[in-house]
């Protein structure tokens, strides 16, 4: 570990300690400032009028390019007029005296007070730092970087994490992404819950289950406060997407799984949330003005002649889940029998808008492609489908099963090379192989699958998922009862990637570890366990 970096991770620690347990700090002795004698970062005024820091949300950074990056922060406090002019700075160095760039961004109550930089002419390839300052505050510094130039060598060592229902579990795991030196974090969905929470919760929600934009805010800052995911997120930039429980839970394009005759409204709230509170640019603002306020989330990075990746969005273009129960919406398990609509060609998951950008952008020129999704793609039967007759979740891509063959048709017939689907979702670490026929063990894999578990949500019981194991042989690994993220080293002959698991959730401080790891070659499709 670099110095700066140890001295990040110290400044990181140090950002929450009014809201964090004192064992966190406590127990993580390399991380306290006072130990190694580093000064405690102090804000550059004293506040006189705000009830809580300007900066309490902490701060963020995402969807980089060569020459830019998305920063974000947004301003805290009962007493904010409506307009605040914040202050932003990004520098070479950890002090801030070389400054790279810097520039003044409006804060509008409208929008949540939130601030969505936007710097421009940055260095490809290379690590920044950045902070506000507003009100007579100052913000923490994150750290982040550019894409490298798309013509230049590069590695990149990245992690993928979905799903950290707050009432669930604490956030080991985003300390250990925080400690983990990458060059970008994937987030694939389920970053706030809109659930209320169960008496007996681990820690609560701070109020019952969330429909208006004002519910929505407040959610996000529960979720925001926690000290160790405002650590990963200073820790380098991140590239998300949303899942379905950002608004409601199955919900499907304008459609809520109760069928609520105000679902487009809920669906509007959500979205300007959710911008409010991601380093998206400016650009993918939700268009008020729309039902349900259409957000762009789908995009593209290059990362230098390495990886093209690919992001996408499996919520808003959908057709509805197939065969729900009735008087309902939302997802069901059903047998293709039962439910021929299963396999109807005429149903997508992306929208056919989304389908045909995704079939004209796979990148032939650089070795990896990458698929920053939602849920899991592979095939995963619940009982034996050898007849033709399996038993299917309709939520994920198996509800759509056209639409996946879509997909890996068109990666097959133009060779794409590389491809590898990352997800999460159904809250289980899940590494597989992708075929055009998953039911002909000869088939060829056309692509690989990392489908990562849950931050904190909880999952199915592995005795359940053991079940379904010999119906499903293309799928090498699943463990439902682990919480965790997925990390990986990509460079231009292989991906490794490491199962990260968290050994006690119910635990701040507790070990992370590898559970397994496993390896693609970028000229052969189908992870191999190492
Ligand atoms: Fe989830």
């Amino acid at each position: 570990m670099t110095t700066s970096r140890r001295r990040f991770l110290r400044h990181a620690a140090a950002i929450g300690a009014a809201a964090v347990p004192p064992l966190w700090l406590g127990g993580c002795a390399s991380s306290s400032p006072a130990s190694a004698g580093l000064p405690v970062i102090t804000p550059i005024a004293t506040r006189t009028t705000s009830d809580v820091p300007r900066f309490d949300l902490g701060v963020a950074s995402g969807h980089p390019s060569a020459t830019s990056v998305v920063l974000w922060t947004r301003l805290a406090g009962s007493d904010l007029p409506e307009r605040v002019e914040v202050r932003w700075e990004v520098a070479h160095d950890e002090s801030f005296q070389r400054i790279a760039a810097r520039g003044t961004e409006t804060a509008e109550a409208a929008w949540g007070h939130s601030v969505h930089a936007e710097p421009s002419g940055l260095e490809p390839g290379r690590g920044y730092w950045y902070r506000f300052t507003a009100l007579g505050d100052r913000s923490t510094a994150g750290r982040t970087r550019t894409a490298p130039a798309a013509d230049a060598a590069a590695r990149l060592r990245f992690a993928i994490a979905s799903c950290q229902k707050y009432d669930s579990g604490h956030y080991a795991a985003w300390r250990d992404v925080a400690e983990s030196e990458l060059d970008l974090v994937m987030f694939l969905g389920d970053y706030i819950y809109e659930t209320s929470s169960r008496p007996d919760a681990l820690r609560r929600h701070e109020a019952g289950y969330v429909k208006t934009l004002d519910g929505y805010r407040a959610r996000y800052a529960t979720y925001k406060r926690d000290p160790q995911l405002q650590a990963a997120h200073a820790s380098c930039p991140w590239l998300l997407v949303w899942d379905d429980h950002e608004v409601d839970n199955d919900y499907a394009g304008l459609q809520g799984a109760g069928l609520q005759p105000d679902f487009a409204a809920q669906r509007a709230a959500a979205y300007q949330a959710y911008w409010e509170h991601m380093p998206f640019p400016k650009a993918a603002r939700p268009r008020l003005d729309g039902p349900g306020a259409p957000m762009r989330i789908t995009s593209r990075l290059d990362w230098g002649r390495l990886a093209r990746i690919h992001a996408l969005d499996d919520r808003q273009y959908r057709d509805p889940q197939a065969c729900p129960r009735p008087g309902q919406g939302g997802s069901n398990t059903v047998s293709l029998r039962d439910c021929p609509a299963l396999i109807d060609p005429a149903r997508s998951l992306l929208g056919t808008a989304q389908e045909q950008w995704l079939a004209e952008g796979w990148d032939v020129s650089r070795p990896w492609n990458l698929l920053a999704q939602q849920t899991i793609m592979t095939r995963h039967s619940w009982r034996d489908a050898s007849q033709g007759d399996g038993l299917y979740w309709t939520d994920g891509w198996d509800g759509y099963a056209a639409s996946r063959n879509r997909l890996l048709g068109v990666v097959e017939t133009r060779k794409v090379p590389g491809v590898v689907v990352l997800g999460g979702d159904v809250h289980a670490h899940a590494v597989a192989d992708l075929k055009a026929d998953f039911d002909r063990p000869g088939a060829p894999v056309i692509a690989s699958e990392f489908c990562g578990t849950s931050i904190s949500s909880p999952g199915m019981p592995q005795e359940r998922i053991d079940a379904a194991r010999p119906f499903n042989p293309h799928i090498h690994h699943s463990r439902g009862d682990q919480r965790g993220t997925m990390r990986f080293t990509l460079d231009v002959k292989t991906l490794q990637a490491e199962l990260r698991v968290v050994d006690n959730v119910a635990d701040p401080t507790s070990p992370v570890r590898t559970d397994a790891r496993f390896a693609v070659e970028a000229q052969r499709p189908g992870a191999q366990r190492a």
